[in-house]
């Protein structure tokens, strides 16, 4: 089958990666009994920017040989057992962590996300994932649709609610608009009726989001941009009650002024703190802590965060935005560049025959 797969190279494969994404020709995956396993012909797969991170080989535990790609939709074709057989030919969407069950606080056991050894990557003809992880594509949805949901649409879920829990009627701002989370974030809050305000590097965008309803934008290249956002609040309810966070670094310092005492801030990337000579932080600031924010760090989500997503997404018939559709993984190189640049308002996604 093909597959897109990590490879060392060089190490210098491009200006903007380090590493590259060969489509290579491999072996079909084996089904393991033991784990009670599923292969899965897929139909659609998403891009996330981890895929991005791995390549420019900024992301911990890279593992060349790895099948890249973490988002996937398909019909399953076979079963270790017989008594799963009935699952053949069912659409289905693939959970993309593992190790985590239903701990709110985080992972019971060791976690890991698909496109990394020793977990297989969606980036392929065909997968083979236990059949745990398997679960029903909501009924509102095609295969490139819901293949847009699982990473995002769980890290944004998890933030959202478990973290942030966010009320309707709230004010929340979501960093970093034309990014995938951030975009199912903005449609999972106005779902609940709390009132989204938005960042974003670029004016179009945060047209877009507003006329997706989102109340406001501010751009996060004005160093003002906090103070322009505070005025764009309502006079009922003139402060943020949290922040859902992709951008990292400056992020408490920028946004404590403009929250409630007690507002949480969910940092689920620090997108704005790469590149930089130390590690990626964002710091806690004493005027933060002196009203009481909190600043919690957030990770995708367990399986049945995951399970309640889709259910979510299924009761409010959101559909996901997508930036562009391409067929076949020839396509990979070009989304790639095109979300390095940023140059994308949704979801990128490759569908297959
Ligand atoms: N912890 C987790 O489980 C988890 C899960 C998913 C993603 N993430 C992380 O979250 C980030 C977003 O992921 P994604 O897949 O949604 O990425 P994506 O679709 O590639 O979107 C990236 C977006 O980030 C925004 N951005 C870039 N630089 C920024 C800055 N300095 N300040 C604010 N926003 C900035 C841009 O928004 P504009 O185009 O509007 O400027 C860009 O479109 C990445 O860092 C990713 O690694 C973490």
């Amino acid at each position: 089958m093909k597959a897109l797969v990590l490879q060392k190279g060089d190490g210098k494969e491009n200006n903007n990666f380090k590493y590259p994404a060969v489509l290579s020709e491999i072996p079909l995956p084996a089904l393991n009994s033991d784990n009670d396993d599923v292969l899965i012909k897929l139909q659609a797969v998403a891009f996330n920017h981890r895929d991005v991170w791995i390549r420019k080989g900024s992301y911990s535990g890279l593992q060349f040989n790895s099948i890249l790609g973490s988002d996937g939709v398909g019909i399953v074709q076979k079963t270790s057992r017989d008594e799963s057989s009935y699952l053949i030919g069912q659409q289905v969407v693939i959970n993309p962590g593992s190790g985590w069950e239903k701990d709110p606080k985080g992972p019971e056991n060791k976690f890991g996300i698909l496109g990394l050894l020793p977990l297989p990557g969606t980036f392929a003809e065909y997968i083979a994932v236990p059949r745990a992880e398997i679960f029903p594509v909501p009924d509102h949805l095609s295969a490139t649709e819901a293949a847009a949901f699982p990473l995002a649409g769980l890290t944004a879920f998890r933030a959202i609610f478990t973290k942030a829990n966010v009320q309707p009627g709230e004010n929340v701002l979501i960093t970093g608009i034309g990014g995938g989370v951030a975009l199912i974030a903005l449609s999972f809050i106005s779902s609940i009726g709390a009132n989204a305000y938005v960042t974003s590097s670029d004016e179009s965008k945060i047209k877009k989001a507003i006329e997706l309803g989102a109340k406001g934008g501010v751009n996060y290249k004005e160093d003002e941009w906090p103070t322009k956002l505070k005025t764009l609040l309502p006079n009922d309810r003139p402060f943020l009650d949290s922040v859902i966070d992709s951008a990292g670094g400056e992020i408490v310092s920028q946004t404590a002024n403009l929250l409630r005492p007690g507002g949480i801030i969910a940092c689920y990337g620090m997108t704005s703190a790469y590149g930089r000579a130390s590690p990626p932080s964002t710091p806690l600031t004493v005027s933060a802590m002196g009203k009481n924010i909190e600043l919690k760090g957030t990770t995708m989500g367990s399986k049945d965060e995951f399970e309640r997503m889709l259910n979510f997404v299924k009761e409010k018939k959101i559909k996901p935005v997508i930036s562009g559709v391409w067929h076949g993984l020839e396509n990979a190189p070009e989304i790639f560049e095109i979300m390095n640049k940023k140059n994308q308002f949704g979801k990128l996604v490759i569908e297959f025959n």
